[in-house]
């Protein structure tokens, strides 16, 4: 299995900032091992700008394009939505689903979440499912029923044959997310180890072979020692993925 280590900008980049960076990131990636994938979740508005500068130097085997979230039709009057086959049309391979912002900030159920992963798999995008409890229910004592929940909500419609390698899970505990509070060591440990054996519930077997990021406050520093942890086999990077070099020291580290 291959380990990827994607950036997620969020609301941050205009198109002009977001082409100079993938420019500055490309050299910096050359020397990307070849069991590492690196994925860049940019804003709608900038995925073309991005597309353009990844075909023109031809980066397009070492640095793929996602989405950060997607509607579960093709096409409709869905206001200020975007479907996964616009997201391909941009030059998307994966998209994220069930970021926590979305969860939180805007509201959206694990149902809804599931139902966005199972069209957007099928639609033909590698999807990136995002998971992660809130400081008050891990001080409850609700790691597993959270994680539980939005694995069994966001996954109800995959199907069991799914490709393994096409659907990707990304803890990422909310209190460590954009705090500088990395989770720590036991921490990712215990919570990658109860999603695998949460994603065997559905996939069986097939779920060794599902990659399993980790995301929150992943920095330069601490990005070597959290993807050699065991069931970590990736990173999902925000702030210190918005410049070239952070974000390169990371996927490289
Ligand atoms: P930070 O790396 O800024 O904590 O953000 C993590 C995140 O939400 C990535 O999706």
């Amino acid at each position: 299995m291959k380990k990827l280590v994607a950036a997620n900008w969020k609301m941050y980049k205009n198109r002009t900032e977001a082409a100079q960076c993938v420019l500055d990131l490309i050299p910096l990636l050359k020397h990307i091992p070849a069991d590492r994938e690196v994925a860049l979740f940019a804003p709608f508005t900038v995925l073309g700008s991005c597309s353009d500068v990844i075909n023109s130097k031809g980066a397009d085997n070492r640095l793929f394009l996602g989405g950060q979230d997607v509607y579960p039709a093709s096409e409709g009057a869905f206001t200020g939505e975007i479907s996964p086959e616009m997201l391909a049309d941009c030059g998307c391979r994966f998209v994220l689903t069930g970021h926590s912002e979305r969860r939180h900030v805007l509201g959206e159920s694990s149902e809804f979440v599931g139902r966005k992963t199972a069209f957007a798999l099928e639609k033909g995008l590698d999807v990136v499912l995002c998971i992660g409890e809130t400081l008050e229910q891990r001080e409850a004592g609700q790691l597993e029923s959270v994680l539980a929940e939005q694995i069994g909500g966001g996954t109800a419609d995959v199907p069991a044959g799914i490709e393994a390698a096409r659907l990707s899970f990304a803890y990422e505990p909310v209190w460590a997310i954009g705090t500088g509070k990395v989770a720590g060591e036991s921490e990712i440990l215990e919570a990658h180890l109860l999603v695998r054996r949460l994603i065997e519930k559905k996939f069986g077997a097939k779920a060794s072979e599902m990659r399993i990021l980790y995301g929150g406050s992943v920095k330069p520093d601490n990005a070597g020692k959290i993807i050699g942890l065991d069931n970590v086999d990736g990173l999902l990077v925000g702030g210190a993925s918005l410049q070239a070099e952070s974000f390169s020291k990371i996927a490289l580290a």
